[in-house]
């Protein structure tokens, strides 16, 4: 008998060792928990994209911590097996690293087994090593970091010019020094996510970061061909050919396991 066993950190750290590449998408309620679950999709993400998707807000800066920690508990009651990874929304982190805790706390308490936070640098890696050296495991989130969407000045592929990419190359590493154990890598060139991936000893997840990666995370309703506006380019409507949510969340998880999504000609930068 071939019982699945629940995902578990180990196991996710083995899986990028390995080149087994690793199929996560966002979810936000029990149901689709369920039924991704059943595909085999090993890390679910309560993304805070859950502001533009399920609220219609422009960006993900007013999602507030009370909907986060709703999702969450709805996430983990309808899932069994994957790996649950809750978002620190826009002003849960930031303050203070003991409000950080408190909130990546708060999360774990719901059934969150990791917590996520954008950027990097000296402030990030602080308060990446206080929460994970007080047991709660980090995933941390660089390139395009839609939190800081503003700052940034728009939905731009980052890390494009040397400059960029050795910004992003130091803020990985010290993301892994203080203690995170996956980090999300968003618009960002192929080639350099793939040396990251190549170098460092988490999974690296993609979006928007080319084939090479450790696996690949994409937001739900747009695999789902539910997007509202205009797709960007590293997603794929896997509903296209597929005749039922379940076959189609299937069909990603089988591509993204086969290395066959993304292609960095078509979805990539
Ligand atoms: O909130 C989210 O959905 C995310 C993904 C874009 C990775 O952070």
């Amino acid at each position: 008998m071939n019982e699945r066993k629940p995902m578990n950190l180990q196991r996710l750290l083995a899986m990028h060792a390995s080149g087994e590449k690793i199929a996560m998408l966002t979810c936000y309620d029990a149901t689709f928990a369920h039924l991704l679950d059943e595909a085999g999709v090993d890390v679910m993400l309560v993304g805070d994209s859950l502001g533009n998707v399920l609220h219609g807000a422009a960006s993900t800066v007013s999602v507030s911590m009370d909907s986060m920690l709703y999702h969450t508990r709805s996430v983990a009651r309808g899932n069994s097996h994957a790996w649950i990874v809750g978002d620190l929304p826009f002003d849960s982190y930031q303050a203070s690293r003991e409000e950080a805790w408190k909130n990546a706390a708060a999360l774990f308490k719901l059934g969150a087994q990791m917590v996520k936070l954008e950027g990097g640098g000296d402030w990030v890696n602080d308060t990446v090593r206080f929460i994970t050296e007080r047991g709660i495991p980090v995933c941390g989130h660089l390139g395009f970091t839609p939190q800081t969407v503003t700052a940034l000045g728009g939905f731009k592929v980052q890390g494009r010019d040397e400059a960029g990419a050795q910004r992003l190359r130091q803020h990985a590493r010290g993301l892994v020094a203080a203690g995170a154990q996956m980090i999300v890598l968003e618009m960002v060139p192929a080639v350099l996510a793939a040396e990251l991936t190549r170098e460092l000893p988490v999974p690296i997840i993609g979006i928007g970061g080319g084939v090479a990666c450790s696996g690949q995370v994409l937001v739900l309703h747009d695999m789902l061909g539910l997007t509202h506006g205009r797709r960007p380019r590293f997603v794929r409507n896997f509903m296209e050919g597929a005749g039922s949510v379940q076959q189609a969340v299937a069909n990603y998880v089988a591509e993204v396991k086969a290395g066959t999504f993304p292609v960095d000609a078509v979805h990539g930068f």
